[in-house]
């Protein structure tokens, strides 16, 4: 197996290349990142110099070079995005460029190299709200944001040239992930070294919005699954089935690192904040995929992860980004 993967050095692109190194012996991965905030050569660093992978630091979007770098290559899975809903508010244009442009400039030099296959990494936010219900692979896209909307607006686009020019486009929308390696921006982490460090957990608004948390290695493998045994033209969803509060999570972190509740806060809310997402994985239930993590040990195990790399972290929490949501949200209480 030979693949590109662009945004390898990112969240869930750095954990998928490493579960592919351990079960695919043969594969071949060109990684390609242009090492944004978001992209950490340290997610990496256990497989750096294992000879099947291949590191580029290069601009998903500059489609000349992509066509230069993918050509000879089997399958692109794209992950490279901006990815963080608050920054989306605030800088809609750079998710435009990467979550548009950039999946066109890959989509396009794609096609004129004729890979075998398009695997675009999608979301559940593509659906915005559901006050009920589940949606399908079939439901109506209706983003909230500039992130969501500007991931519905890739799908269509690479599902426009699965029609049009036959490139073998899959595209896969899974819930909230989590796990080692995710930026401390994102809720969970953010709480976990939050708690860890005894500050507050700014919870937005009154904290009962649902997401279903998926384990990030539970992902990898339906990616993987996907990749190599899913049709081309379709949408798969992947999700652990049970929602839960964003104040419950909270209350679970506070538990596993024995601190006490007296850390929730209650922060103004997030403008058009999805109240709930939920996805039906039905499709790939039928393709053999289910979660091996329960959310109970996956927790644990990303609170250990966190507890045992404040290197990893700490340097990134101290960086711009705190600076950031102090600007964004910081001291402003409801
Ligand atoms: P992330 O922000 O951790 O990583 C994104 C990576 O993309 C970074 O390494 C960054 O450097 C790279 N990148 C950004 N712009 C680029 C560009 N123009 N060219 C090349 N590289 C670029 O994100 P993540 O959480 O790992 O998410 C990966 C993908 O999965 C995204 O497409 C996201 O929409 C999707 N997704 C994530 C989640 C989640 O909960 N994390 C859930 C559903 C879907
Ligand atoms: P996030 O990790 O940003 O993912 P998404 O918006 O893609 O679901 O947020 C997950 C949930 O956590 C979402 O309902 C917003 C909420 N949240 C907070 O309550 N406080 C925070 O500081 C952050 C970052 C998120």
């Amino acid at each position: 197996m030979k693949v590109v993967v662009t945004g390898g050095a990112g969240f869930v692109g750095s954990n998928f290349i490493r579960y592919l190194l351990r079960n695919v012996p043969d594969c071949r991965i060109l990684n390609i990142d242009k090492l944004t905030y978001a992209g950490n050569l340290n997610n990496l660093s256990d497989f750096f110099t294992d000879s099947r992978h291949h590191f580029v630091r290069e601009d998903i979007c500059r489609q000349s070079t992509m066509e230069k770098l993918i050509r000879g290559w089997e399958a692109v899975v794209n992950f490279a995005a901006e990815t963080h809903v608050d920054r989306s508010l605030m800088e809609p244009e750079k998710f435009l460029r990467t979550d548009v442009w950039g999946v066109f400039s890959l989509l396009e030099a794609s096609r004129r190299c004729g890979l075998k296959k398009f695997l675009q990494i999608s979301t559940d936010e593509v659906y915005g709200s559901l006050i009920r219900g589940t949606a399908r692979e079939s439901s109506c896209l209706s983003p909230s944001n500039p992130y969501a909307a500007s991931k519905a607006a890739a799908d269509l686009l690479a599902f426009s040239y699965y029609k049009t020019y036959g490139l073998a486009v899959s595209v896969v929308r899974s819930t909230n992930n989590f796990g080692p390696f995710q930026h401390p921006e994102k809720m969970i982490p953010l709480f976990i070294t939050n708690a860890l460090e005894n500050e507050k957990l700014p919870l937005y608004g009154d904290g009962r919005q649902v997401r279903q948390w998926l384990f990030v290695e539970d992902n990898c493998r339906a990616i993987l699954m996907i990749l190599q045994r899913g049709q081309t033209g379709q949408v798969y969803h992947v999700s652990p089935g049970v929602g839960h509060r964003n104040i419950s999570i909270a209350r679970m972190i506070l538990r596993l690192l024995g601190k006490p509740e007296s850390l929730l806060q209650s922060v103004k809310d997030r403008p058009g904040h999805d109240r709930r997402y939920c996805l039906s994985s039905e499709k790939m239930r039928k393709l053999g995929w289910r979660p091996e993590w329960s959310l109970e040990k996956a927790l644990a195990a990303t609170v250990k992860w966190y507890q045992e790399n404040p290197g990893w972290w700490g340097a990134l929490k101290k960086g711009a980004f705190q600076e950031y949501y102090r600007k964004q949200y910081g001291g402003q209480t409801c």
